[in-house]
């Protein structure tokens, strides 16, 4: 008991000092899965409530910053919240998606991918598998799909419940600009600012504190009146460009590329102009916060896109 404790303190205090170790904060990812709620469809709505855990009280929104909490449990998926680039305001998969090792696929867009094929497999009745295996091809071989059973796969004995949270959370991390920043400093985590008159580094800013500042000046402190409002954006403001933001031709993956890629250009405009010690306040936030706000908005319409598509079919083909 006594050292547990002290473990857990410990363990408190280096979570507390990691830099690279955040995401969109708590808000952010409540946000993004808050607004993809809206464009479920009924089936997709279904499921996906029948793979929540009994803690999320029957929402998606309450699950979406579990991820952030296994990465002492699950070490290997530290890695798995970003996509840094080597620069170039551009991300380049084949260059940038891999682990400190060297692992390819090891970021935030392989893990999306990742994801959804086992969503997918764990989803699909057997006659449907042809499509989960495009990490490895050699996984295939490894389906043992009988009669009318479900398949087993490596991807599908991966818990549904966690891969469900982890896709969630990684759609909306991979929407906020400096999770595809530069890998020299990780992120902007290295290059400490202040938010007017608070420290905090340009990552922080991106995942934090523009969200709380703008929670505090225009929405009273109240989340459900911010995800309104972007919500409003999305059907009104952004309806032309909404259909865009799902539009996803590859049969075989996800999007995910594309999204770290738009990052990866906006993170090269969150730089600008910042250097080590820099105050950033009102210029900086005004030219931020609409940009943070969309990046949500998009998260939550592709997350909803992405999960439709897993769930969707599965009826088709079982009543046929
Ligand atoms: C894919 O998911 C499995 C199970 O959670 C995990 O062990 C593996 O590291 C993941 N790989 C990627 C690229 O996300
Ligand atoms: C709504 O859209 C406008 C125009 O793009 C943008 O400036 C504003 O920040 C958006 N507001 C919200 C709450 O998304």
């Amino acid at each position: 008991m006594g050292l547990l404790l002290l473990l857990h303190v410990l363990l408190v205090a280096v979570v507390a000092r990691a830099p690279a170790t955040e995401a969109w904060g708590k808000e952010g990812h409540y946000m993004t899965c808050k607004i993809a709620e809206n464009f479920l469809t009924e089936e997709a709505s279904t499921a996906v409530k029948d793979l929540l855990p009994g803690w999320a009280g029957g929402d998606l929104a309450e699950t979406c910053s579990w991820a952030d909490t296994q990465r002492f449990r699950y070490k290997w998926s530290s890695p798995l919240h970003f996509a840094d680039s080597e620069g170039g305001c551009k991300f380049d998969y084949a260059r940038d998606c891999h682990n400190r090792q060297g692992e390819t696929n090891m970021c935030v867009v392989g893990a999306i991918n990742n994801y959804t094929a086992a969503l997918k497999d764990s989803s699909s009745p057997c006659e449907q598998q042809s499509h989960h295996s495009f990490l490895d091809p050699s996984r295939s071989s490894l389906t043992r799909c009988t009669a009318n059973q479900p398949t087993t796969t490596l991807l599908s004995a991966v818990d549904p419940t966690e891969s469900l949270m982890f896709l969630a959370h990684f759609v909306g991390d991979v929407h906020q600009p400096l999770h595809c920043g530069n890998a020299d400093d990780l992120g902007g985590n290295t290059i400490i600012v202040h938010w007017y008159r608070r420290k905090s580094n340009l990552h922080h800013v991106w995942d934090v504190n523009v969200i709380e500042t703008a929670m505090k000046d225009f929405y009273n402190n109240d989340m459900g009146t911010m995800i309104k409002a972007i919500q409003l954006n999305i059907t009104e403001e952004w309806s032309n460009e909404e259909k865009q933001w799902e539009t996803c031709r590859t049969r075989t993956k996800t999007c995910a590329d594309k999204y770290a890629d738009e990052s990866a250009k906006l993170a090269c405009k969150a730089y600008e102009g910042v250097e080590q010690d820099s105050t950033l306040e009102d210029d900086y936030f005004f030219s931020a916060l609409p940009v943070v706000q969309k990046r949500i908005a998009q998260g939550g319409v592709r997350l909803a896109a992405i999960l439709n598509k897993i769930f969707s079919g599965n009826r088709r083909l079982q009543s046929s």
